[in-house]
């Protein structure tokens, strides 16, 4: 996922535009918050106008979605605000609609959005990754048990957790005044929309509903805060390490030596197994760039 550091943005402060992409029933309208241009993989934050209809069918990407507003009738069900979906590659969702319209965030892992009307699942299609599950009502929120851990009053609610990469996508609040003193980089990229509320961020200042960034590995982030707390939507592409420290003027090539420097000790056999291989694997010399 190659996507540019977008951080700050609000999508408060741009229009809706059409969805125009062959496909799609007419009725859907975007803003594009982040775009791989190689892979055309994006987030989006989306509306459905009210009475949008949308017939059975699949895409070639993994989708993920959030309703943030109002409602998707997906096939027999009601899905309401909370509601989130992870949708593997060519498994079919029933006819969608809305009859009050909806407000969600959209995901499209690998390719450009696409859909192709069906009422089968698509050749591989592996239907028992699929995820469905009202974040709002049936998770609870759970200390993170992350190590380094975050100051206390982060919450999460996991959603998805992909055991091949460590990619998680999860629900996130800061309780009023929260704050961490210290700067946070990670070797994965990061991605967040606050679904309500204001936080601030040393580098980057003010995030207020509606507020989004993409955030490559290895970018230092914090010291945090949140006056009246926050609720919002994130993701990782990769497992969540905080590489925490207070050092502001560290650079990503700083952050990444520390990083491998520290495989070292907490991992020993690993690096000595990847430096030591020279077919297709990262050489000492690489690991430094
Ligand atoms: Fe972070």
């Amino acid at each position: 996922m190659a996507r540019p550091h977008i951080e700050p943005f609000c999508d408060r402060d741009v229009p809706f535009k059409k969805m125009t992409l062959p496909g799609f029933p007419s009725g859907m309208h975007y803003k594009m918050l982040s775009l791989d241009k190689d892979t055309g993989a994006c987030t989006m934050t989306v509306q459905f106008d009210a009475g949008y209809r949308q017939p059975p069918g699949f895409s070639y990407s993994d989708i993920e979605l959030l309703i943030m507003e109002g409602g998707l009738r997906v096939g027999d069900e009601m899905c309401g605000p909370g509601t989130y979906f992870f949708i593997p590659a060519g498994v079919a969702l029933p006819a969608v609609s809305t009859k009050t319209g909806c407000l969600a965030l959209l995901m499209y892992n690998q390719t450009e959005p696409n859909f192709v009307e069906s009422d089968e699942d698509g050749d591989g299609a592996d239907r028992s990754r699929l995820i469905q599950v009202n974040a709002y009502d049936d998770l609870s929120w759970q200390v993170p048990t992350l190590m380094p851990a975050t100051a206390p009053g982060c919450l999460l609610k996991i959603l998805r957790w992909d055991e091949v990469t460590g990619a998680l996508s999860f629900l996130y609040c800061m309780v009023p005044g929260f704050w961490q003193d210290n700067i946070s980089f990670h070797d994965c990229a990061e991605e967040a929309y606050h679904i309500w509320g204001t936080s601030w961020i040393m580098q980057f200042g003010d995030l207020p509903t509606g507020g989004y960034f993409w955030r490559p590995p290895y970018i230092n982030h914090g010291p945090f805060a949140s006056e009246h707390g926050i609720l919002a939507f994130g993701r990782t592409d990769g497992e969540l390490y905080n590489h925490f420290h207070f050092n502001p003027y560290t650079t990503l090539k700083e952050n990444r030596e520390w990083a491998a420097e520290k495989l070292k000790h907490r991992k020993p056999a690993l690096f000595k197994w990847i430096v030591a291989h020279e077919h297709n694997h990262l050489t000492g010399s690489e690991l430094k760039k």
